[in-house]
């Protein structure tokens, strides 16, 4: 009996060594600044930690809330850059399902066709393509957008349902684009590097016949280094069903979470300035 336990304990170990849905995001720590998570103000009754893995290595972090379908946040290190834009490879989690040794996101059809994975157990384990079809008004809108990247491989990353949520087309077609691509242009200036962290704050309704939440709000917000130090920080939020952000100090917007999320949230290091 207690060589069973132990061999359970062993096996949760390795487990731990080699899959990106983790415990903790020790495993890639490098997409927050100074190793740094949000506080768990943010966190969901059911959450998965994923590092985020393509063509074996990790392009960024996202915490999913497993019951409403959708990514909380995702985390990285902005770098744009003027790779060509990769192919569209919707792709999926499969350490979403179970325990199994594909540490890499897939492309579902791989996970049935070669993997013995079926439909079903996608679908009940996350969101889907389908679950984005048809729909009026709203976009698969990128929380990591593969416009920060500046490989193609973590453009190529950045496509995966684990980082998307059902977003208003007018504001993922305006001034949400405008505020990535424009706005962190102009903000990150001088800055050596930044962190960004986007989240969703779950709303009230949901798509695909009750299996993915359609947030309320979308937000971001950034902590700028200089060359070592951070010397800037700021956040952004919009309103998921009006085609207009709000910019903010990342004090505000802290602020404005802790009441929308019910719960102090702190998003970065205290290093990066709240002024
Ligand atoms: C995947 O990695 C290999 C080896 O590093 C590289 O040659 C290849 O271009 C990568 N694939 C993509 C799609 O980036």
């Amino acid at each position: 009996m207690l060589g069973l336990l132990l061999l359970q304990v062993l096996a949760s170990c390795l487990w731990l060594g080699h899959s990106e849905v983790v415990k903790s995001f020790e495993e890639c720590p490098q997409f927050f600044y100074a190793e740094t998570t949000p506080n768990d103000a943010l966190n969901p009754k059911n959450p998965a930690l994923i590092c985020q893995r393509f063509n074996n290595s990790y392009h960024y972090a996202t915490l999913y809330d497993r019951d409403r379908r959708i990514p909380v946040y995702s985390a990285y290190k902005y770098q744009p850059g003027d790779a060509k834009k990769p192919p569209e490879w919707w792709m999926v989690e499969p350490q979403l399902i179970d325990k199994n040794s594909i540490p890499d996101m897939e492309r579902d059809w791989i996970l049935i066709e070669q993997k013995k994975f079926t439909s079903d157990q996608i679908k009940e384990s996350q969101a889907v393509h389908n679950d984005y079809k048809g729909l009026k008004g709203l976009d698969r809108g990128h929380l990591s957008p593969s416009g920060h990247q500046f490989s193609r491989e973590s453009m190529m990353a950045t496509f995966t349902l684990t980082n998307v949520v059902p977003q208003d087309r007018s504001l993922n077609k305006g001034e949400w684009n405008a505020y990535e691509l424009k706005t962190m242009s102009k903000k990150t200036k001088g800055c050596k590097t930044t962190y960004v962290i986007t989240g969703a704050v779950p709303g009230n309704t949901y798509i695909a016949e009750e299996r993915v939440n359609r947030p309320s709000h979308i937000w971001s917000a950034a902590c700028c280094l200089g060359d070592e130090e951070p010397k800037d920080a700021w956040g952004a939020i919009a309103e998921n069903n009006k085609n207009e952000v709000e910019e903010l100090s990342l004090k505000e917007l802290e602020k404005r979470l802790t009441e929308l999320y019910g719960g102090t949230v702190t998003l970065f290091s205290s290093a990066c300035p709240r002024k």
